[in-house]
């Protein structure tokens, strides 16, 4: 409040920022795996009220059809407020609220979900002393939220949340990322990975993020700063207070679903816990509280267990049995992060690790969903992040992204956005090149996909039609592949089904096992084959060489089609890369000026002749900018594991710009155009 300094005329008001870390404010005191960014990172607004207007208007919705506001207002203590409901445009409800409180019923009103976001805008006018003082807008949605028994209600349904970890952080801009690109990170998450839901790990973050979630239905966990340490007394009544400050900044957004109101994997501390729940729980009575811990057992003051279950290493089952985690067996239990850590993953790390990220994510999500006693699995995490020297791979980065801190694909990504019904996904872990395996060996490849079944093909020939997937559980559980030989015996050699499919299995079991190594199993088999066929050692090898090796032959061409409602929809098409390009890929190239900066993220990849990454590339760009804008980041940069990425930023001046990227295979331009917010629509 600058009234009492401000004086007619011109006023500068300067906003000075102290951001060193200090121990007595949370998150600092003592480690923490992640960059809390100092200096003004979002945008700021003056705002001009006369001297009596509406502080603040809560919103909830105790049925789907019903509505209740209430109202905070300073200044005058003589005033009505008018009140409209409105859907976009078109107004609804009008009238007067009576007192302090807006109670509004058998509203004809679409509920908000995730498959169907609607919001309505409340709107309320302050009138004292027969004028108009202050109007303001809250765009809301109906929905409900409960927890019963050991599960979770959305708009009275049991929902499974499924989603990643976000932190707010970006290559070069830190946490300062323009609107534009908070909205963008929303986006993502719901139309590329999947989720349903986000935990914005370890922060409440940016309104614009969150109100993109609201207009896009991706649920939100949010949380009060902290990592695993908490401080003094003083420490503590600031972490109390930013339990307040979180809630009463974003309660109105029917994203948010959970008050996260512990200090992330911290110890138990009862005192101080009864005093954020209370806090979350006094401001808005509609929400669970949760609070993430990594303790076993531990006390629950809060409505949903959150654990994050670490247990998973690869082989063992993904989550960890309800009964050893908490003896609250009649409580929500959710999974508030998994892998992460347990498994940093490069996206130029070999094609083993790279898969098998993406089959760690699969087990945990798979595992979760099965028991039946978890009700959901938020994964560590989003996109790679800079962190302090004790975290990450030695570069403070912390490898522990489904995506890479550009937002480009790893594995598994995929992985994730196949857990979507909308669109098509189809994506294979393998390149299918045999050199790129010990032995020449590729075992199991695995796709990710949301495609009823696939079918694959080798140099045009149709083999084989897959669907089943080991994961259970998961709507579209990734789905195996390793016979290579499919039908071709029978529709090549023109074998009858009976010897081709014991020839087959001999022949895959060689490139499991080796010739020489071939278990006594597969040596009966062979001998059975040779006398019942009158078949030749050389034979054998012949149909190797020709079915299975591909060394030395022509090259195979893979093409996986995936099949959508019983007809041909995306493929993915494997096959040696010889003409390679880059992509890239921004989501506008219109940018505003004017109203602070704004800012988008362009996604880089080299891709062969088929769209394919490779990503072994490491790809040495020059970036250049000319006109209304520039780039954030350095002149020259090196793709990593085939993918990089450059963010555009305006410059205080309209007009047009150029983003030129060089690298040996070419030069790649995008032309935009900066105009002025005002132009905005
Ligand atoms: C957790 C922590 C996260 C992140 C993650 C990595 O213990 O809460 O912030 O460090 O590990 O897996």
């Amino acid at each position: 409040e600058v009234t009492d300094y401000i004086k007619k005329g011109e006023n500068e008001i300067l906003v000075k920022v102290d951001g060193r870390e200090s121990s007595n404010i949370p998150p600092f005191g003592f480690v923490i795996d992640y960059l809390t960014y100092t200096g003004i990172y979002r945008d700021v607004f003056l705002i001009k009220k006369n001297k009596s207007y509406i502080e603040d208007v809560f919103v909830t919705t105790p049925t789907l059809s019903s509505l209740k506001a209430e109202y905070t207002v300073d200044g005058d203590k003589d005033y009505t407020i008018l009140y409209q409901l409105m859907d976009g445009g078109k107004v609804l409800e009008k009238g007067e609220v009576q007192g302090s409180t807006l109670s509004l019923s058998s509203l004809s009103v679409s509920p908000w979900s995730p498959s169907s976001p609607k919001l309505y805008t409340l709107r309320s006018t302050l009138v004292a002393n027969g004028k108009e003082m202050d109007t303001k807008e809250v765009e809301f949605g109906f929905r409900t939220i409960e927890t019963r028994g050991k599960d979770l209600y959305l708009n009275g349904e049991r929902i499974f949340l499924q989603g990643l970890n976000r932190h707010q952080a970006w290559p070069y801009i830190g946490y300062a990322a323009s609107e534009r690109m908070q909205r963008e990170d929303a986006r993502i998450l719901k139309y590329e990975l999947g989720c349903n839901i986000v935990r914005t790990s370890h922060y409440p973050q940016s309104q614009y993020f969150i109100s993109e979630c609201d207009r896009i239905g991706l649920l939100v966990f949010t949380e009060i700063p902290g990592w695993q340490h908490i401080g003094d007394e003083e420490w503590k009544e600031r972490a109390v207070d930013n339990t307040r400050d979180m809630v009463l900044q974003y309660r109105n957004h029917p994203a948010v679903i959970i008050w996260g109101v512990r200090i992330n994997e911290s110890q138990d501390d009862d005192d101080f816990y009864k005093k954020t729940n209370d806090m979350a729980r006094s401001l808005d009575p509609t929400r669970p509280t949760s609070g993430v811990r990594y303790l076993e057992n531990s006390s629950l003051l809060e409505d949903i267990y959150s654990y994050n279950d670490f247990s998973h290493s690869g082989k063992n089952p993904g989550v960890k049995e309800k009964e050893k985690v908490t003896k609250h067996k009649d409580k929500p239990l959710l999974i508030s992060e998994a892998n992460g850590h347990m498994f940093p993953t490069k996206a130029y790390d070999s094609w083993e690790r790279r898969q098998d990220q993406a089959l760690r994510h699969a087990t945990v999500l798979n595992d979760a969903k099965k028991d039946n006693n978890h009700i959901g699995a938020i994964q560590w995490c989003m996109t790679d992040y800079a962190t302090h020297r004790d975290f990450g791979s030695g570069d403070r980065i912390c490898y522990h992204g489904v995506m890479d801190s550009f937002r480009n694909p790893k594995d598994a990504a995929y992985f994730w956005g196949s857990q979507q019904e909308k669109g098509q996904v189809i994506h294979v872990s393998s390149s299918m090149d045999i050199g790129d395996y010990n032995g020449g060996i590729r075992g199991k490849v695995w796709i990710f996909t949301n495609a009823d079944s696939v079918d694959v093909y080798k140099n045009n020939k149709k083999i084989t039609t897959l669907s089943s997937s080991p994961y259970s559980a998961l709507s579209h559980g990734p789905i195996p592949f390793s016979d290579t030989i499919g039908n071709l015996l029978e529709t090549e050699e023109g074998f009858p089904k009976k010897k081709a499919d014991i020839i087959k299995e001999c022949l895959n079991a060689a490139v499991e096992y080796g010739f020489q190594n071939l278990p006594k199993k597969y040596l009966l088999k062979l001998a059975y084959i040779m006398v019942r066929y009158k078949m030749s050692f050389k034979d054998g090898v012949r149909l190797f060489e020709k079915y299975v090796s591909g060394w030395g032959g022509k090259g195979e061409e893979w093409k996986f089609q995936g099949i959508w409602n019983n007809k041909e929809g995306k493929s993915v098409t494997l096959s040696h890369s010889s003409s390679l390009h880059l992509e890239v890929k921004t989501s506008t190239t219109v940018l505003y000026e004017g109203n602070g900066y704004d800012e988008t993220l362009v996604r880089i990849r080299v891709l062969d002749e088929n769209d394919n990454l490779l990503p072994y590339a490491q790809l040495p760009l020059s970036i250049e900018v000319s006109g209304a804008i520039e780039n954030a980041g350095f002149d020259l940069m090196t793709l990593e594991g085939g993918m990089g990425g450059v963010i555009v930023k305006t410059k205080g001046v309209v007009g047009k710009g150029t983003l030129s990227i060089k690298s040996l295979l070419g030069t790649e331009e995008i032309e935009f155009e900066v105009k002025n917010h005002e132009e905005k629509q």
